[in-house]
């Protein structure tokens, strides 16, 4: 039996899905995330459902071992066909997203077959937008080069930082430099569009260290950067490491203060915000895929740990290679739980993802207190005055700083 984590239901093992969450699929954007839960080594910060060699005591010779990166495509492919037959006629994916874990370990004979198995279970949408992510030391011109004659169109690097004391902390594998070139060789490679992954507030970073990693994004020739502040997420290295009293944290006006400094450096070099973590050179180069998260769309998200939501109804894998491996081979879904969200649920989802976008959230779909909120948000300058009246709840700059929060009251909380 699946064990069901809180607010979740067992998920049924053949992955079928209420008739309702099925009524108007396809005219809503929809997307496919792929899970690849592999890295060579686990960074000190990151919590994510990811396994290295070691962890998943593989050896080279182990190709045949139910957690092993040929397990799981076989996994994968099953899961995608599973997919296709549940949602009955599948519409073609608008967007296809490989994300890790270390999608670029694959390498382009991976990456090749991944993208197949989605075009022969799904079929793909004219204009697709197809990304994956990439750790910079286990991207080659040669793997980019195959990878845009495979079809992807968009690379999504981990750069992080390009200070090198800042991926010291970090335990990043790179040296600086190194995302800044593949970020070229991708462009040079014909994919269309190259995001940098930043994060910022690593302990020990300054504001000219911050300064010169987008100094550096800059001279890339990326049409698109993700900037995130550092979590300390609990049982991670980094967080032993803070709780030793190591590493010093900054705190929150410091934060806000690398925030403006992103914003500002990225504005005068004609990047805009549209998402309160993502900045992007022109309309074309925002990210179509997050787009569909933020806006409510449908996306199967296939591979262990993956999320998924299809007309209300939102599912999680189990997370381990070597489970989800077994289950597929055993004919069933690797679904182990999933909530059915009702109309309230739905709302609040709303709320917390659209106020988070430049175009922000209608007044029309807040409740009288979350008007009542947006009023007072609106005189204290955390939302814009102007399209407050026009009739939508959009973030200024220091209601960005102050998202969460902003979002949390216009939900009526
Ligand atoms: C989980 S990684 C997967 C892609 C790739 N392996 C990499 O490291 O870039 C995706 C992004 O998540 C972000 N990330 C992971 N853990 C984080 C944390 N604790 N705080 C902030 N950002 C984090 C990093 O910016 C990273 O680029
Ligand atoms: S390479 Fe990426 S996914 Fe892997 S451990 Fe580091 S941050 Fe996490």
């Amino acid at each position: 039996m699946p064990s069901v984590p809180p607010g979740g239901e067992p998920a049924p093992a053949d992955g079928a899905l209420p008739a309702s969450a099925l009524d108007g699929l396809g005219t809503r954007p929809f997307g496919v995330y792929v899970h690849v839960p592999f890295c060579a080594t686990r960074c000190g910060y990151c919590d994510f459902n990811t396994y290295t060699a070691s962890d998943l005591g593989l050896t080279p010779s182990s190709t045949d071992d139910p957690a092993s990166p040929a397990s799981w495509l076989e996994g994968l492919r099953r899961e995608l066909d599973l997919a296709a037959r549940v949602l009955g006629e599948p519409p073609d994916a608008d967007t296809v997203f490989l994300g890790g874990g270390t999608p670029s370990l694959l390498g382009a004979e991976g990456l090749t077959a991944v993208l197949d198995a989605v075009r022969s279970s799904f079929g793909l949408a004219p204009g697709v937008e197809v990304t994956t992510e990439a750790n910079p030391e286990s991207t080659t011109p040669d793997l980019l080069a195959a990878i845009a004659d495979a079809g992807y169109t968009r690379l999504s690097l981990g750069m992080q930082s390009d200070v090198d004391h800042v991926l010291a902390v970090l335990d990043r594998r790179h040296t600086p430099g190194a995302a800044v070139a593949v970020a070229q060789a991708a462009r040079e490679a014909g994919l269309d569009h190259v995001n940098l992954d930043l994060i910022y507030g690593t302990p020990t970073e300054t504001d000219d260290d911050l300064r010169r990693s987008l100094e550096a994004v800059l001279a890339s020739g990326a049409d698109h950067v993700s900037a995130y502040s550092l979590i300390v997420e609990e049982g991670t290295a980094l967080a032993r490491r803070v709780a030793r009293g190591e590493l010093p944290m900054p705190d929150d006006d410091v934060l806000a203060d690398r925030y403006e400094i992103v914003d500002d450096v990225l504005g005068r070099a004609g990047f805009s915000w549209y998402e309160v973590s993502n900045w992007a050179s022109s309309e074309a180069a925002r990210c179509r895929h997050n787009l569909g998260y933020w806006s409510g769309g449908d996306w199967w998200g296939a591979g262990p740990g993956a999320h998924s939501h299809v007309g209300g109804v939102r599912w999680w894998n189990v997370r381990h290679p070597a489970r989800y491996s077994k289950l597929l081979a055993a004919g069933e879904s690797p679904a182990e739980a999933r909530e059915l969200l009702g109309p309230g649920e739905r709302h609040v989802e709303q709320v917390l993802l659209e106020l988070r976008t430049v175009d922000g959230l209608a007044v029309s779909a807040l409740d009288d207190d979350g008007r009542a909120a947006g009023e007072r948000a609106a005189a204290d300058g955390l939302l814009s005055g102007p399209d407050w009246r026009g009739g939508r709840a959009v973030l200024t700059r220091r209601g960005r700083l102050l998202a969460d929060g902003v979002a949390i009251s216009l939900t009526g909380a």
